[in-house]
């Protein structure tokens, strides 16, 4: 096997700016236009003057519209002024993974190297507001937009968003972080309440927003379309009021996601800024089509105090004075779709790979002896990366799966493709199904091309080495994940699972099993499957990520950022009965995830941070200080892993809190910090971990504040939330509160 290298993360990208505008200045900048401002240009910057633009002003130095573009992989191409075509000719920009394949690094430093693209990219085009991140929780596998997430856990998901934020917005433009809150389904996602206890709201669903906002900075946010205890999201005088503005400090833009909002005067008294998409203009700020303006007239009847149009206006000029918009600073040139980009697209698409069986050490495979492949499934060979509604992109290349590992190996190498032998009358599309959830099912991608079994299996007999591939795919048609829809059924369409365990059975000596989705799927065959491979949407890079790690040039270190439950049933919501169409309690609490299989001793397929590798690794655990006293105090925790292998690789140690003897209900154990080190061959390396009161606390419903109680607490090390290597109890002497 090669030796594997550990690449350093790359610098920045393209040609650095100005630094941003520190606040005193981008506010006095930000007071001196608005106080230039009419009533009528104040209410017009807080509405689209085109699918994703906000109006120039040049009388007050406004000099060109300020320009958004989703996404949280791609600076997607641009939209069409009045509709959602793209304008002629098509950008094309880096496809990088998607953040759940991101989350699944584990690795901040890929975080930062991922937005930092994103950023150059911005600038290279002229974009001035990303769409993303997209921060919300996976609380169910059904979610169409999982992979547009980042995991399941709080402190994961705010963990990787900031440096991600950070590198976005190092190129003096703002990121958006969306959808807040709750949007935790599509299903009905435009009319469904959410109805979430307090507490949960506090330690689920929150934090990462919180992170997003205070540690990143993000200098935009954007509302989600849903309801949160009977009001809009974009209506919602505590989310944006008392949680955004009062509790966070956000002095950033707060914009409807499109089409989010509902009625001019609620919203713009409910503390919200930029309405996005609108339709006539009669209860919306502005319809700039028409040049009326509904939030004007409100002012003018007194509905609407002049000082809440100040504010909306003032919080848009700030971001437009922070990223040096509207003072006219150096921005920085940006670049598009560099060597360097590339690189970072096929680090974080490598990094993201998990190796989740590995029985008979059939990988890593020897690129020198397998000189034939059989790849099984044509989703092998599908291009992702233009599918995903708002999350899709138009990279300039793209190389599958199957174009990977043919490119790994050499020339006279032989590497064919043949589609998976599904019965096509049990593959029938359950279109009725499909519809009742605002779903479509994965047809067979073969376009109802099937192998023969006796065919396949004869060739699969011959090869070198069988690279099964299975998994859902992208986009509005005939797929399972999508913007707007759930899935259908955590599992495959009818056919697929039996005839995966068809070739199971073969026995096939170097057969790899390899499934692609952005959250887990309710495979019937993992038990059989002695090798098996997960990935998420990697991107333009997907098939040269995966080719490096299935041939030994990179050893895996991705580990699941959400639990793989081994079906439906098992999960939370399906249980505790809490996914519907009309209003969503989340009765489950903050049972989520791997919380709640520890909760209820439900064994996972897979468990929440789980991930292997080439080598092996040990642990051994030091904590010399075992008190906390003062909110200030911390532990170090500290962490020898030895790499016990032949190869250097990577480990992601994971810490994780538990409460001995609570005085309220307390979840078995709460992740609370992760780092990923890279340790060569026999050698070993130290991580240090610190642990501060805040980490032991709760959310009290009562003193609307975070309690940590006096007492006893374990801190738990380990490769994942189920495989826990080192144990140690600290004390922490007094109760303390925390202001949030
Ligand atoms: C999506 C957002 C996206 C927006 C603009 C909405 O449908 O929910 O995530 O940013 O469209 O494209």
């Amino acid at each position: 096997m090669k030796r594997i290298v550990l690449a350093s993360i790359c610098a920045a990208t393209g040609v650095a700016g100005a630094a941003m505008l520190d606040d005193d200045a981008a506010i006095n900048a930000a007071r001196e236009t608005l106080a230039k401002m009419t009533l009528e240009e104040k209410v017009s910057l807080c509405g689209g003057s085109g699918t994703m633009t906000l109006p120039a002003i040049p009388r007050v130095g406004i000099n060109s519209e300020w320009t958004m573009s989703d996404n949280s992989a791609t600076v997607r191409p641009q939209m069409n002024r009045w509709d959602w075509g793209y304008t002629k000719p098509k950008s094309q920009n880096t496809m990088l993974p998607c953040l759940s394949a991101l989350a699944a690094t584990w690795n901040t430093e890929l975080a930062y190297a991922h937005g930092d693209v994103l950023g150059a990219e911005m600038r290279d085009r002229g974009v001035d507001q990303l769409l993303g991140p997209g921060v919300n929780i996976m609380r169910t596998p059904l979610n169409g937009r999982n992979w547009e997430y980042l995991s399941e856990d709080p402190v994961l998901a705010a963990k990787m968003c900031v440096p991600m934020i950070k590198g976005v917005q190092s190129h003096n433009v703002s990121t958006t972080v969306k959808h807040f809150c709750l949007n935790n389904q599509e299903l009905e996602r435009n009319s469904v309440d959410t109805i979430c206890d307090d507490r949960t709201f506090n330690e689920i669903y929150l934090p990462a927003f919180k992170a997003a906002v205070k540690e990143g900075g993000s200098l935009s946010l954007m509302t989600a379309y849903n309801k949160v205890n009977g009001f809009w999201c974009s209506e919602n005088v505590y989310l944006q009021k008392a949680i955004l503005r009062d509790r966070w400090g956000f002095k950033g833009i707060i914009v409807t996601d499109w089409g989010g909002q509902h009625s001019c005067v609620p919203g713009a008294l409910a503390g919200g800024d930029v309405e996005m998409n609108r339709g006539d203009g009669i209860v919306h700020y502005v319809n700039p089509k028409k040049g009326t303006y509904p939030l004007a007239e409100a002012v003018k009847e007194g509905k609407v105090p002049l000082e809440t149009v100040d504010e909306m206006a003032f919080h848009v000029l700030y971001v437009m004075a922070k990223t040096g918009f509207l003072t006219g600073a150096d921005r920085g040139k940006g670049s598009r779709n560099t060597k360097e980009h590339q690189d970072v697209a096929r680090r974080i698409g490598e990094e993201s790979v998990m190796l989740l069986k590995n029985d008979a050490g059939v990988l890593p495979l020897d690129p020198a002896k397998t000189r034939t492949v059989l790849v099984i499934g044509g989703n092998a060979d599908s291009k992702q990366c233009s599918k995903g509604c708002s999350a899709e992109g138009n990279s300039p290349y793209e190389i599958t799966p199957f174009a990977g590992i043919k490119a790994r190996l050499d020339a006279d190498a032989k590497v064919t493709l043949m589609p998976l032998q599904v019965a096509t009358k049990a593959a029938a599309t359950d279109t009725k199904a499909a519809e009742i959830a605002g779903g479509h099912v994965q047809k067979d991608k073969d376009n109802g091309a099937v192998s023969d079994a006796g065919a396949l299996r004869a060739a699969a007999e011959a090869a070198d080495a069988v690279v099964l591939f299975t998994g859902t795919e992208l986009g509005y048609k005939e797929n399972m994940e999508s913007e707007s829809r759930d899935r259908v059924s955590m599992n495959l369409p009818p056919g697929h699972d039996e005839a995966i365990r068809d070739i199971l059975k073969w026995n096939i000596k170097k057969l790899v099993v390899v499934s692609r989705s952005g959250t887990p799927v309710g495979y019937t065959w993992t038990d059989e499957a002695k090798t098996f491979v997960q990935i998420s949407y990697l991107g333009q890079e997907a098939g040269h990520a995966l080719a490096a790690v299935l041939f030994g040039d990179v050893n895996p270190s991705g580990k699941l950022p959400c639990t793989w439950p081994k079906r439906y049933e098992d999960t939370a919501v399906s249980q505790m009965g809490t996914y519907g169409k009309k209003s969503v309690i989340y009765k489950e609490r903050f049972y989520v995830g791997y919380r709640w299989h520890d909760f209820k001793k439900i064994e996972p397929m897979f468990p929440f941070g789980h991930g292997l590798s080439y080598t092996t690794f040990g642990y051994e655990l030091s904590v010399p200080k075992r008190s906390l006293s003062a909110a200030d105090d911390s532990v170090s925790v500290s962490v020898k892993v030895s790499n016990t292998g032949r190869v250097d690789g990577k480990e992601i140690v994971q810490l994780y809190v538990s409460a001995l003897n609570p005085k309220v209900e307390r979840c078995v154990k709460d992740l609370k910090g992760f780092a990923k080190v890279a340790v060569p061959a026999g050698k070993s390396a130290n991580v240090e971990l610190a642990v501060t009161p805040r980490d032991l606390a709760y959310y009290d419903v009562l003193s609307h504040r975070f309690r940590a109680d006096k007492g006893e607490y374990e801190i738990l090390v380990g490769a994942s939330s189920a495989d826990i290597r080192g144990k140690a109890v600290v004390k922490l002497e007094s109760d303390l509160v925390f202001e949030d």
